[in-house]
C-alpha cells in the first residue's frame, strides 16, 4: 500500500486516531507502528466491533442444553469399564502416540505477578516453579511408559522472552529442545468501548493481548507443530494449563476413554459444587456438546434439577482436553472458526495531549474448548477436582484459586497417594513428592519405600 492509501483505509475504518502522534514520531516508530497497523485485520475487527457476530440467544440454548455424554466417575456411562480404558491409554504410551501441549501465554492478570505464570513458585515445600511442576512430571510419565512425550509450550509475546529466557538459565529443565518446542501465539487489538476505536498504548504502539488460549490453533499450525509431532507418531494430544499444577499429565484413564470412545475431543470435568459455581458449564444441546461460560447460562438453568435431586448441568469445564491430532489438523485446514469472546476491561491510553489515561476497553478472546461442538463424538469424562483442579488465578487473600490453594491441593494429593501406600503421616506434617518418585497414586505405591513413618515435613526429592 502507498502511504496515502494506507492512511485512506485506515481512516475508513474509523481507525484515524491510531495516527495522530505520527508527525512527533522518528522514522524507526513510524514504521513499527505502521508494521502494527497491517498486520491487524481492520474489516475482521470492525464486524467484531459492530457484533455481528454475537447473535447467540442464551436463554434459547440453555432451555436445550442437557448433560453432555459422559463416563462418571465410577465408570458408569461407557460401553467398558475403567481398567480397559486404563489399559488402551497406557497402550497408546507405550507406543509413543501420546504429545501435551500446555498454554502458557496468557498475561496473568489477577496473581498480580510481574513474571509469566510459569515462572511461579508453587512447590508447596519445593518451590518448584508451575512450568517445572509440569515438565518433571511429564518426563516422568515418559520415563515409565518408555517412550518420552514431545510437549508444545505455547507462549504469546506477553511472555515469550522470559519464558525463553526461563528455559535457557535452567537448562531446558532437563529436556532436548527436539521434544520441548516453545512457539508464540498472536495478539489481538484492545478497542475503546463503546466506540470500537483501537486503543493506543504509546505513541507508536498499539494495545495488543494474546488471542486467547484459541489462539492455539494458528500458533500450532504456524508453527509446524502437527507436522513436527505427526513426523514422532503422535496422534493424540494431551491439553492443560499452565497454571493448574495439579492436573495429571497424559492420565491414561482418560486417554482410554477417548481412544475407546473415538472421539475428536474429550475432556475432563468435575461436578460443580453447587448451580451457580464460577466454572464453565459442559452442556450438550442438539447432540453437540460445547461450554456455556457461567457468565452466559441463565440462573434458571444453572438450577435445574433432575428428579433425583441432582444438577442437571452439572459438568463443570476444568480446561483438560484431548484432542485426535486428525481433529485439530482438519479444523485447521477448514480455517479457523473459533468465535471471539469479549472482555471488558479498563485498559491504559494516552489522552490527544499524550497525557496517560484509563478507558473502557474490550479485548478480544478466543476459546480452545469452543473446538467441543465441531468434534465427533465429544465425550466428557468425570474427575475428581481434588486430583485434577487447583488453579492459580488470584493473587492470594482471595477467597479461592490462590497459590495458598494450589499448595494446599498438592499437599493434600500427595499425603493421599502416601497414606494409601500404607505411609503413616504425622498429621501437622506436609509432604511433597518429586514425579519420578511418583506422579500418581500407583506409581507412588510402586516405587516409594513400604512401611514409611514421616514425623517431620518432608520433600521426596529426586536426584539424577
Ligand atoms: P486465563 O484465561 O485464566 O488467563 O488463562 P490468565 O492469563 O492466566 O489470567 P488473567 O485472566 O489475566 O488473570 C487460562 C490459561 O490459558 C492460557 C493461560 O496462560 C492459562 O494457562 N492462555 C490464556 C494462553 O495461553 N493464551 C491466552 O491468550 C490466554
Amino acid at each position: 500500500l502507498s502511504w496515502v492509501d494506507f492512511v485512506s483505509s485506515v481512516e475508513q475504518l474509523g481507525q484515524g486516531h491510531l495516527l495522530r502522534f505520527w508527525n512527533e514520531l522518528p522514522p524507526q516508530s513510524q514504521e513499527s507502528l505502521r508494521k502494527q497497523v497491517e498486520q491487524i485485520d481492520l474489516v475482521r475487527l470492525q464486524e467484531l466491533v459492530q457484533g455481528k457476530d454475537q447473535r447467540v440467544d442464551f436463554e434459547d440454548l440453555a432451555s436445550r442444553a442437557i448433560a453432555p455424554p459422559a463416563v462418571l466417575a465410577d465408570g458408569s456411562g461407557a460401553r467398558w469399564s475403567a481398567v480397559e480404558a486404563r489399559d488402551a491409554g497406557q497402550a497408546a504410551l507405550r507406543e509413543g502416540k501420546l504429545g501435551m501441549i500446555l498454554v502458557a501465554g496468557g498475561q496473568g492478570s489477577r496473581l498480580g505477578f510481574d513474571r509469566p505464570k510459569g515462572l511461579f513458585p508453587i512447590g508447596p515445600l519445593s518451590q518448584r516453579t508451575l512450568f517445572q511442576m509440569h515438565l518433571d512430571r511429564l518426563a516422568a510419565v515418559g520415563c515409565y511408559y518408555g517412550r518420552a512425550i514431545p510437549l508444545y509450550v505455547m507462549t504469546s509475546p506477553a511472555t515469550h522472552e522470559e519464558t525463553i529466557d526461563y528455559l535457557e538459565r535452567n537448562h531446558w529443565l532437563g529436556w532436548s529442545r527436539e521434544l520441548l518446542r516453545v512457539f508464540c501465539q498472536g495478539v489481538m487489538p484492545a478497542v475503546e468501548f463503546p466506540s470500537g476505536k483501537i486503543i493506543l498504548e504509546a505513541k507508536d504502539r498499539i494495545a495488543l493481548s494474546p488471542d486467547g488460549h484459541g489462539g492455539l490453533l494458528n500458533a500450532l499450525a504456524q508453527n509446524g507443530c502437527l507436522q513436527h509431532a505427526k513426523e514422532l507418531g503422535v496422534e493424540q494430544f494431551y491439553y492443560a494449563q499452565v497454571d493448574n499444577p495439579l492436573v495429571a499429565s497424559c492420565d491414561p484413564v482418560v486417554v482410554g476413554h477417548h481412544l475407546l470412545a473415538q472421539s475428536d475431543m474429550t475432556t475432563q470435568v468435575v461436578r460443580k459444587r453447587h448451580a451457580l459455581e464460577r466454572v464453565g458449564n459442559v452442556v450438550s444441546i442438539d447432540g453437540r456438546v460445547q461450554i456455556i461460560e457461567y457468565s452466559d447460562l441463565p440462573e434458571s438453568a444453572a438450577k435445574r434439577l433432575l428428579p433425583d435431586g441432582s444438577l442437571a448441568l452439572w459438568a463443570g469445564n476444568i480446561a483438560v482436553h484431548v484432542f485426535q491430532g486428525a481433529f485439530l489438523d482438519r479444523t485447521i485446514s477448514l480455517g479457523n472458526q473459533l468465535p471471539f469472546h469479549r472482555a471488558y476491561k479498563k485498559i491504559s491510553t494516552l489522552d490527544d495531549q499524550g497525557k496517560p489515561q484509563q478507558v473502557d476497553g474490550v479485548k478480544f478472546e478466543r476459546f480452545i474448548f469452543d473446538l467441543l461442538p465441531l468434534a465427533s463424538n465429544a465425550l466428557a469424562i468425570e474427575g475428581k477436582g481434588e486430583d485434577a483442579f487447583a488453579p492459580v488465578k488470584n493473587a492470594e487473600g482471595a477467597e479461592g484459586d490462590t497459590p495458598t490453594h494450589a499448595r494446599q491441593a498438592i499437599l493434600a494429593q500427595h499425603r493421599r497417594w502416601l497414606e494409601s501406600a500404607g505411609a503413616v503421616i504425622a498429621p501437622q506434617v506436609d509432604v511433597e513428592i518429586h514425579p519420578r518418585l511418583g506422579f500418581d497414586e500407583r506409581t507412588v505405591a510402586e516405587r516409594m519405600p513400604k512401611g514409611l513413618d514421616v514425623r517431620k515435613t518432608t520433600y521426596f526429592e529426586f536426584s539424577f
